[in-house]
């Protein structure tokens, strides 16, 4: 297949083939991650700016990483000490940066639509780290991969996706590539954290976490996005943890051979305690190392050639 994009913006607007065309290149990649000496000439002579906007641990250095593993020269963008703080602009930043000749910028912002604003106003290939409460596609993509690696496959696989579903980027990029890929896909939270009319996207709403796990392959436990939030969502933390925090019980209610995802960060004792997120079943740390394979992919995809 010849995957001809000059930008990653989201899953949604992804075909199924170009899904798996990722996936499978990831796989390549992953494999280097096990060498000895893990890097590749691959983007040797590209430039690639990580420009994030908002806080990053697994995302930014995962981007960090892979770009590295691929031999590219990279240049890291903190908001926080850039001249974004006297008044300048995203694009004014962007173009400034442009005219120092790099090839590509990874992108984490708040606001959704800006990396779509920056493909449509710069010649230079723009990835999406996650925009607001809007998409996080290479978070879809490496969770995908892990399934796909644990699993065997995604068709068919009766997956919930549990929490705060109405701000998380991470739940609707996951819910446009799990359907496309045929995945059987239920979200599951209070009432107040779905978002209306969620059921057009193919999914199916559960409002009890008991009824949501019951038979399911895999289960993605998702933390309450506080920082995009106005108003109270929730009467309480304890309120939600009685009645939407993983326990074993409610586990046992899943296929016994069932599967426990969460995207990071973790608040431990809230959507899920710590003996489950470390426990057997977890494969938290599987979807982080293969998160460095995705990036490498989807980086040589959009670089290489260009
Ligand atoms: N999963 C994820 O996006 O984590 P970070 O916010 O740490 O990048």
């Amino acid at each position: 297949m010849n995957f001809n994009r000059k930008d990653l913006l989201g899953i949604e607007s992804l075909t199924k083939e170009e899904i798996l065309f990722i996936l499978e290149t990831a796989k390549s990649f992953r494999e280097v991650l096990d060498r000895p000496i893990k890097k590749v000439p691959t983007l040797r002579g590209k430039t690639v700016v990580n420009l994030f906007f908002e806080s990053s641990t697994r995302t930014r250095m995962s981007f960090e990483l892979a770009e590295k593993r691929l031999s590219a020269d990279i240049l890291n963008f903190s908001a926080s000490t850039s001249s974004s703080t006297k008044g300048e602009t995203l694009l004014d930043t962007a173009r400034n940066i442009l005219a120092m000749k790099v090839d590509c910028f990874v992108l984490r912002h708040s606001t959704p639509g800006t990396p779509h604003l920056l493909a449509k106003k710069l010649p230079v290939s723009i990835i999406n780290a996650g925009d607001g409460a809007h998409e996080h596609p290479t978070q879809a993509l490496l969770d995908l991969y892990t399934i796909r690696e644990k699993k065997g496959k995604i068709e068919g696989l009766k997956i919930a996706i549990v929490g705060d579903i109405a701000h998380s980027r991470v739940a609707r990029s996951n819910i446009w590539g799990m359907c496309k890929l045929g995945a059987k896909v239920r979200v599951c939270g209070p009432p107040t954290l779905i978002p209306p009319l969620v059921e057009k996207m193919g999914v199916e709403v559960f409002y009890s976490l008991e009824d949501a796990l019951t038979g399911v392959d895999i289960v993605m436990m998702l933390r309450i996005q506080k920082e995009r939030q106005n108003k109270g969502f929730l009467p309480s933390n304890s309120e939600y943890i009685d009645f939407f925090s993983l326990n074993e019980e409610k586990l046992n209610l899943a296929q016994p051979d069932v599967l426990v995802m969460h995207p990071g960060p973790v608040n431990r004792g809230i959507e899920l305690p710590a003996r489950i997120a470390d426990g057997e079943k977890s494969i938290i740390l599987d979807q982080v190392t293969n998160g460095v394979a995705v990036r490498m992919a989807v980086l040589y995809l959009l670089l290489a050639k260009r």
